[in-house]
């Protein structure tokens, strides 16, 4: 594990859209795993101004998100589908329909998360995985429990992470208790994985996830047995 520490979140912004950068100036046509939550936009950001700069090609790139709450369709705005179009692709030349986030609106989410895991087999894997980490040590939507999941999956939000991501919505009550993530299978298969996380509030869980034993209860955790992983943490 490459674990780096930087003292702003601007400099893990950089750090993070340079590997992203490189993934794809070398292989042109990268499978991206992509993430939403306050972690990544400014390395959205970021990339997004290397784009207008000249200097980066999405036109080839195919985009493969990790999670999207149940019950909300792209037209949402706190979607993750909507986020990623308003905080990414809208800013880049990615071509839209090679991007794919998981239809937490299917009536089947079990047959959803089966053809979702089926696709990036498909695709040949995902190249580089963008990935942050919640509260709890969830990765994607991947809530701490007794085992690890492999399959793209319906899962019950924790109460943390409910709370934690209440301030993107109006109130409380309005996070949906429920969303497909990509299970852990698909984002340990990842030819590179990228980890990023920012805040004092963090310190605690990266120190568990990365420093600690693994165990599902945190599931990043997971991520140390896998050979190309960088993390890059910010206190700030
Ligand atoms: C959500 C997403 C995760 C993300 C986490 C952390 O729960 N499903 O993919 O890593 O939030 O969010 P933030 O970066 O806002 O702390």
């Amino acid at each position: 594990m490459n674990f780096i520490k930087v003292d702003s979140y601007d400099k893990l912004s950089a750090i993070a859209a340079n590997i992203i950068a490189s993934q794809v100036t070398l292989k042109p046509d990268s499978v991206l795993g992509l993430a939403t939550g306050s972690s990544p936009l400014g390395t959205y950001a970021k990339l997004a101004e290397k784009y207008r700069a000249g200097e980066l090609d999405f036109s080839r790139v195919t985009s493969v998100n990790l999670d999207e709450y149940v019950g909300l369709d792209g037209s949402n705005d706190q979607s993750y589908r909507y986020f990623m179009d308003n905080n990414l692709f809208c800013n880049i030349n990615i071509d839209r329909n090679n991007t794919y986030v998981p239809n937490g609106c299917a009536d089947d989410l079990k047959a959803e998360g089966q053809a979702y895991d089926e696709f990036i087999k498909k695709l040949g894997g995902i190249d580089l995985q963008l990935l942050g980490i919640g509260l709890d040590g969830h990765i994607g939507f991947n809530e701490p429990e007794a085992f690890f999941t492999k399959e793209t999956h319906e899962v019950q939000l924790d109460e943390s992470t409910i709370e934690a991501n209440a301030r993107f919505f109006a109130s409380k009550a309005d996070v949906p208790t429920k969303a497909i993530t990509m299970g852990m299978m698909s984002i340990m298969q990842a030819k590179k994985i990228l980890l990023i996380a920012n805040g004092a509030k963090k310190k605690d869980i990266i120190n568990k996830a990365f420093f600690g034993p693994i165990t599902p209860f945190v599931p990043a955790s997971i991520l140390q047995l896998h050979p190309d992983v960088t993390v890059i943490y910010s206190e700030n």
